[in-house]
């Protein structure tokens, strides 16, 4: 058989991977246990705009988290590192109806940069601070439209320049149920198109472009030769 004989399956929310992150969010009275600051987990999330800068949280109405974002009309997103992977995973099957999953955590409840109610998780290597634009019903879940507001990080993240090094928090994605951590770097945008001197910088030097190069041509060659003799792969 060949390797892509396809078959159908039945239809799922199957696009993957998916950012996981934990959205932070506090009632306006964060003394009482119904609205102190709380964590949900989140997979349904994305960016929708560039200008101004704007993301999407699908959340279902049953969550607590629902209740407190629609009352504020704020979150936050923090993205999860390795070290918060399991904390991400316990606030995902715990409600804050029920505890306080920021205290269950350890965690730290730090008031959030730009807005009134919502509290940012200060072990997060990068948070987002949101204020909901719209909210649209679904059939299972309601998507928040929010503007991001303000970006805080941690320092240990930025280099001698102040560039942001993403690939220094360790950060965890989700596919099909299970998580991940991010694996090596293959490319950057355009780094196909990219001439020697700046790949080689982008990848940190790793590898030659040359050899990139005659990677590349020796594996294109190859599927030509195999399609001249008639060969499916
Ligand atoms: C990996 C993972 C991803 C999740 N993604 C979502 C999501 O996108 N939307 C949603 O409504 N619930 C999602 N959940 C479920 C909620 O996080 C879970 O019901 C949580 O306990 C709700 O917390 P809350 O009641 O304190 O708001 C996810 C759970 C896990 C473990």
């Amino acid at each position: 058989m060949s390797k892509h004989e396809k078959t159908e399956l039945g239809l799922s929310t199957l696009l993957n991977p998916v950012p996981v992150v934990m959205v932070s969010s506090a009632g306006k009275n964060p003394e009482s246990d119904l609205e102190r600051p709380n964590i949900c987990t989140i997979a349904w999330a994305g960016t929708v705009n560039s200008e101004p800068p704007m993301l999407s949280i699908s959340v279902r109405k049953s969550r607590h988290s629902h209740k407190l974002i629609s009352d504020t009309r704020e979150f936050v997103v923090n993205l999860v590192g390795k070290s918060l992977a399991k904390n991400c995973d316990l606030c995902g099957v715990k409600s804050g109806a029920d505890m306080d999953k920021f205290d269950k955590c350890g965690l730290t409840a730090v008031k959030a940069k730009g807005l009134e109610y919502a509290y940012a998780i200060e072990q997060a290597p990068v948070s987002l601070s949101c204020k909901v634009i719209s909210v649209t019903e679904f059939g299972s879940h309601d998507m928040f439209v929010a503007e991001i507001v303000a970006i805080t990080c941690d320092k240990y993240l930025l280099d001698e320049e102040g560039k942001l090094c993403l690939d220094k928090a360790n950060l965890v994605t989700y596919s099909h149920g299970e998580y991940f951590l991010l694996g090596d770097k293959l490319g950057f945008f355009g780094y196909s198109v990219a001439d020697k001197e700046v790949f080689e910088k982008r990848m940190g030097y790793k590898k030659t472009h040359d050899k990139y190069v005659r990677e590349r041509d020796s594996k294109t060659n190859k599927k030509e030769e195999k399609k001249k003799k008639g060969k499916r792969f």
